[in-house]
Parts: structure tokens; sequence; C-alpha cells
């Protein structure tokens, strides 16, 4: 890893020692207790113990430090600098088998993000970014990439949970970009992932309604560090208020808005 700051330095221990009880409960994830948050939205007893490690290690690095994590929610502390914290992003996929869900950790400073990692445990795929440090897989720096056409692209998105209020409209945002980009729209089931592919240049845009921050905001800085843009769906920067993000390279930003818009 090239990027050494302290705080790198603590989000990396947090996720790699998080990471051995994620990748020992996925080998017996039949074992598992779940529990229901709401239609098609579950916690395990996954998502709770890793949260429990992430923040205690955090909080023994930076014991002044708030956090806001997905499972417990907010611990106010030094109104500076907050941790972000979603466990594992991809819940679903990691209950059905399918190797593919990260542990997202985003560093907020005077409400910025500074810093931000996204761990994909099975595959080893560690995403990193510091502000004008730019953006890491492991040891290699990346970038968006350079298409400049929706024709030429792969564009990803998530949802919408079957008690969305926004379900019509995401399916017909759906329905227009499958049309105009190079294959259908793909879901992952992942939006930390996704987030990160788009920096890493694996795909070239994503769009999502309805997300909540911790999903968000490691990835907002992984993207910027990596030459991307990202946005609300009108191009400006209301996309933590309002749920809605637009993530994509430094070339199809104004085409995926107008496609939204229309
Ligand atoms: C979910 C994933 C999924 C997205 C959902 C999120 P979770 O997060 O990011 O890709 O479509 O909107 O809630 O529940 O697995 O942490
Ligand atoms: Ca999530
Ligand atoms: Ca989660």
């Amino acid at each position: 890893m090239k990027l050494k700051s302290a705080n790198i330095n603590v989000m990396v221990k947090a996720c790699r020692t998080a990471a051995k009880t994620l990748i020992r409960d996925f080998g017996e994830i039949e074992n598992l207790q779940v529990s229901l948050k709401g239609p098609g939205d579950f916690v395990s007893a996954s998502d709770k113990k890793v949260e429990k490690i992430l923040i205690e290690i955090l909080q023994k690095a930076r014991p002044t430090y708030s956090i806001l994590s997905e499972e417990v929610g907010e611990i106010n502390n030094d109104k500076a600098f907050k941790w972000i914290i979603d466990p594992i992003d991809g819940t679903a996929n990691f209950l059905h088998g399918i190797p593919h869900f990260a542990i997202s950790i985003g560093l907020e400073n005077e409400g910025e993000i500074i810093c931000g990692i996204i761990y994909d445990p099975i595959k080893d795929e560690m995403f990193v970014a510091e502000k004008g440090n730019g953006s890491y897989l492991n040891n290699q720096r990346i970038r968006v990439s350079g298409r400049s056409k929706l024709k030429d692209c792969i564009i990803f998105t998530g949802g919408p949970k079957q008690d969305s209020k926004d379900r019509d409209i995401s399916l017909k945002e759906y329905k227009k970009f499958s049309s105009k980009a190079l294959i259908p729209i793909r879901k992952l089931g992942s939006a930390a992932l996704d987030i990160a592919y788009v920096a890493a240049g694996r795909c070239d845009g994503f769009w999502q309604r309805n997300l909540n921050y911790w999903d968000i905001a490691a990835g907002i800085i992984l993207v910027k560090e990596s030459g991307g843009f990202v946005t609300d769906f009108k191009g400006g920067n209301d996309y933590i208020k309002n749920k809605n993000i637009l993530v994509t390279n430094a070339k199809i930003n104004i085409e995926m808005i107008e496609v939204l818009s229309e």
C-alpha cells in the first residue's frame, strides 16, 4: 500500500482484523442467526460481530472520534472527526453464499470525507483513498475509465428494495439505461463495491436512489481521488442529503444526467 498515513493504517488494521471473522462466518453461513429489518433487508450475527470488532479497533486508536455505523447508529464524541461504517455491504449476497461483499469505512473531517477504505475479503481487494493522495487497489494506483459515450459503457445500479417509494421510477431508470449502455445494466449487490469499481475503471458509471451515508462514504473519496465525479442526479452536491447518487468517470456525467432527467 502506497498510502501510509496514521489514519489509513488504523483503517487497514480494523478491516484486516474484522475480515478474519467475516471469512470464517462466510464458510458457515447456514449456522448464522439472521433477522429481518424490512422487506429484503436482513441483518446477520456477522454484521453485528464485524461492526463490534471495527468499532473496538477504531475507538482504541482514536478515542475522541465520533462514529456513525449502520447497526449501532450514532456514537457522538468529537464533532470534527467521524468514522462512517458499513460492516458488511452486500449482506444479501453474503447470506446467499455469493462471494461479493465488503467492509466499508469512511473518515469525515468537518463534514468532508478525507479517507476511505472498501475491503472485499474474499478477493482480498483493498480499495483505499486519501484526500490529495490518490486512490489505490492493493499496491496499484487506480483511475476511472476514459470511455466517453454511454453506448460503450458498462453501468451498475442496485435496488430498489421491495418497499421503496421510488421503486417504479428506479425500474424506469433501469430500463432507460439498459437500452442506452453497452449491455443491460448490471446489479452486483454491493453499492460500496459498485462505486469502488467505478474508481478502478472496471465500470464507467453507477447511479442509485435511497442509499444511506454508510453505503457511499468511503466510495466518495475513492472516486474523487481517481479522477471521477460524484454528484446528485442534477449534477449538484446534495447526494448525501437526498440519498440519490450518481458516480461516473470524468466523461459520461452529463450524458447520465440527461438520461435521468428524461
Ligand atoms: C445494500 C447494498 C445493495 C444496495 C442496497 C444497500 P447492505 O447494503 O449496498 O447493493 O442495493 O440499497 O442497502 O444492506 O448490504 O449493507
Ligand atoms: Ca450497505
Ligand atoms: Ca450493511
